[in-house]
């Protein structure tokens, strides 16, 4: 089990070092937590390696604990088996993070019936899930929702449909998935996200027993089947810890070697780095980073995959900071995940949030005055500060921006890192990083 951590924990960090040597990456989060999920689709043993030991893992691990579970883990390598679901009532785990409700699937699958805790996760935006209790209404289950809870039932098996999204939302595609594989006939989702982490998901699900394509222009199509049954799956490494890593490297003037990095999974990334002056060379065992030339700015947009993640603009922002002239970043996945740039700014940085759209892609918030653009100016000095974590990217922003600062800085709220990030004290620190946890 990972070990709790305490809210109350702190980081106490000192800036000023380049970081250098190998870190190797842990399992995806937004993969491995899905997993444990699909796992109770059947009565059999699943079983996960590179499995990663963290504070999301966690809530997941509790969801299924739950609902009848068994789970044996030593240190990345986890077994879990539901021989029966002990209940289809969920009513602990509010808000925690957006893990249980992707439980409604499998429980209508199994039992007919559901409920969870409405969800939580990073303070970033309303964040919806109209998509996700359409699709199951789409798929047959009837649906109320509580202020805490979301219900579903369904007389007899749910039953495959057609089903396009409005936008290609990750959760929403993974809830259908799920929902589907072991429904009646079959069900096509069109504009349908098709994240690493989710074609992570269907491997796992074909190696269950699934039939599941996955055809052009976004679409996927899940033919349901009667049965699934118990599997081994190793979890593709997390390439939100390597963007991380990588841009530690270059903001700190660095060299990290991210062990397990998929130049596959980065490809928007790296064209984006070595834009503005960072280099990487990709070797067998991952990837190596540094920072190649003074940085320059440059203009970004977030968008989904294949595009540049939402999940990255935090840590590219750091390396902004300290690059040439005017970097802009204009947000189109999430309304409002800038808030973590007013800290940033009280440690020097100069960051302008804007309600405009500043880029060329489509965006759902346009005219709709929320703050979804950043211009950048530098480089400019930053100097160390208390600082509180808003979310778990921006946590990581607020890490690295502490390690290239000037003094120290004592970081609080560290509990939403730890949701996502894999003993990250312990892992910086191998690379040289002046930087503690502090347990009240
Ligand atoms: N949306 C709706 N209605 C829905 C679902 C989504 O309007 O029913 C909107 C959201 O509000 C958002 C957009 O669609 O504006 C995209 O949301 P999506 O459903 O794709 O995101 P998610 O499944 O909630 C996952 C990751 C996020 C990551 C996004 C985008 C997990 C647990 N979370 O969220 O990861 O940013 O996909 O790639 O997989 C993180 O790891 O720090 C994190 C926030």
């Amino acid at each position: 089990m990972v070990p709790q951590t305490d809210k109350e924990d702190k980081f106490i960090v000192r800036g000023g070092r380049p970081l250098t040597g190998e870190i190797k990456l842990a399992g995806a989060k937004n993969a491995a937590t899905k997993m444990l999920v699909a796992s109770l689709l059947t009565d059999e043993e699943c079983v996960f390696e590179n499995f990663p030991q963290i504070g999301d893992a966690e809530v997941a691990k509790e969801l299924c604990i739950t609902l009848g579970s068994e789970i044996k883990s030593i240190d990345s390598h986890l077994v879990i088996r539901t021989p029966k679901i002990k209940t289809t009532r969920v009513v602990s785990l509010h808000r925690k993070n957006r893990i249980p409700i992707l439980a409604l699937g499998p429980l209508l699958s199994r039992m007919g019936e559901a409920e969870v805790p409405v969800v939580g996760g990073d303070k970033i935006g309303p964040r919806p899930v109209d998509m996700h209790l359409e699709s199951l209404k789409s798929l047959g289950a009837e649906i109320e929702i509580g202020s805490e809870y979301y219900k579903a039932k369904v007389s007899g098996k749910l039953r495959g449909a057609n089903i396009s999204l409005k936008y290609p939302s990750v959760g929403a595609t993974e809830q259908i998935i799920l929902a589907s594989v072991l429904a009646e006939g079959k069900t096509m989702i069109v504009n349908s996200a098709v994240e690493p982490e989710i074609t992570d998901l269907i491997k796992l699900l074909q190696k269950m027993g699934a039939i599941i394509e996955v055809g052009t222009n976004r679409t996927i199509t899940v033919y349901g089947v009667e049965k699934l049954h118990g599997a081994r799956h190793t979890v593709l490494p997390d390439r939100n810890e390597a963007v991380s890593f990588a841009c530690l490297a270059v903001a700190t003037n660095g060299r990290i070697m991210v062990k397990g990095a998929e130049q596959e999974h980065l490809i928007t990334f790296l064209n984006n780095l070595r834009r503005i002056g960072g280099e990487y060379e990709v070797t067998e065992d991952g990837i190596l980073f540094w920072r190649a030339r003074p940085l320059t700015g440059i203009k970004l947009e977030t968008d989904t995959h294949p595009g540049f993640m939402t999940d990255w603009q935090q840590p590219f922002l750091i390396m902004l900071t300290q690059a040439a002239g005017e970097s802009a970043i204009h947000e189109t996945v999430y309304e409002d995940r800038f808030g973590y740039t007013k800290d940033l700014n009280l440690m020097g940085a100069d960051i302008k949030v804007l309600k405009t759209c500043i880029g060329e892609l489509p965006c759902r918030f346009k005219d709709k005055d929320y703050p979804h653009s950043a211009v950048i100016h530098g480089p400019t000095p930053l100097y160390g500060m208390a600082l509180t974590v808003p979310d778990l990217r921006a946590g990581i922003a607020h890490v690295i921006a502490a390690l290239i600062a000037e003094g120290e800085s004592e970081i609080s709220g560290v509990h939403e890192i730890d949701r996502g990030y894999e003993k990250i004290v312990e892992r910086l620190s191998f690379l040289g990083a002046d930087i503690k946890r502090v347990s009240n």
